[in-house]
């Protein structure tokens, strides 16, 4: 079955990135020259995505106006004759089909996703976090959707996390270490745990923003119970969903950057600059020359 729709989950507070995102969501912050979001839509849409839905919570105005056509900008890039602008900007409100649904109350992960039942229906969709953005050079969607193809079961991006910062994420604990594929590493799950101690973590291998979700994930974020903060984690959810049916993960191929924390998204910014044809060039340039890297000062000369 083909993977149609997505939901990408933009309704968190952002606390990580205040103030910055003290008026604005952190999915429209913008590394480089585009928002966060864009680039999560544009990976969806590349993995042949045609509906997404994006999970909202007070502000959504600026993420929809975003995605919206722009009547005023249109007019002005055409009388000023900025034909290459114009259609990057047009681009922008023809990606996909893009559906709004608010989150009123901030009850976490789980919950933000069981807000979309009703566009989703009966049918296996795609999830993307906002915070993880992926370098890659096959669309990380699209590898998880491929894999989905071979298992028809849900599928978690994973990565190897290794030291405490295994903390900060989900982990799984795979039935057995030996890869089902012979070309990819994908683990039948046999558990997974939301945030363990370092110590307590079953693996290193960390859930990572990309899902592939049957629709019982509905039924099961229906049942499950809330945390301690009376939050609804998807973790959770999976968990129901284990007791019914297989989940796998998959290590994916690609860079994964933290978007949603400051340091990540410096990250993200230099890398995905360094590697822009229009700028990454002088870019380097600029920063061999810091005195980080350079230790010739400048010269007054006649
Ligand atoms: C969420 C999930 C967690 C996952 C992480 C990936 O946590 O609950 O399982 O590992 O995304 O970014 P959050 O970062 O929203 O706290």
């Amino acid at each position: 079955m083909r993977i149609r729709k997505a939901v990408i989950p933009a309704a968190g507070l952002g606390t990580r990135f205040l103030p910055a995102t003290k008026a604005q969501p952190k999915e429209m912050l913008s590394l480089v020259d585009k928002p966060v979001i864009q680039y999560v839509v544009e990976e969806a849409v590349s993995a042949g995505i045609d509906h997404i839905i994006i999970v909202v919570g007070q502000d959504k105005k600026t993420i929809e106006d975003h995605f919206n056509i722009s009547h005023e900008l249109e007019k002005t890039l055409k009388t000023r004759g900025k034909k290459e602008l114009l259609h990057q900007i047009q681009k922008i409100s023809n990606l996909a089909k893009i559906s709004y649904v608010q989150q009123k109350e901030a009850l976490g992960l789980g919950h933000a996703i069981l807000v979309a039942k009703d566009l989703i229906g009966e049918e296996p969709f795609a999830v993307l976090l906002g915070d993880d953005l992926i370098d890659s050079s096959v669309p990380c969607t699209l590898q998880m959707v491929e894999v989905f193809k071979k298992f028809k079961s849900s599928i978690l991006a994973t990565q190897v996390v290794e030291g405490p910062d295994i903390s900060r994420y989900g982990v799984i604990e795979p039935k057995s270490f030996d890869s089902l594929d012979k070309t990819e590493h994908v683990f039948e799950v046999s558990d997974l745990v939301e945030k363990p101690s370092f110590t307590n973590a079953p693996s290193n291998l960390a859930i990572i923003g990309r899902y592939i979700l049957t629709e019982e994930i509905f039924d099961t974020l229906t049942t499950a119970k809330p945390d301690a903060n009376g939050e609804i984690q998807l973790t959770q959810g999976l968990r129901l969903l284990l007791e019914k049916q297989a989940i796998h993960a998959y290590c994916f191929k690609g860079k994964r950057f933290d978007a949603g924390d400051k340091l990540g998204f410096l990250k993200a910014t230099v890398e995905l600059a360094l590697k822009r044809n229009d700028l990454g060039e002088d870019f380097l340039n600029y920063l061999k020359k810091l005195p980080l890297f350079s230790n010739k000062s400048t010269q007054i000369r006649g």
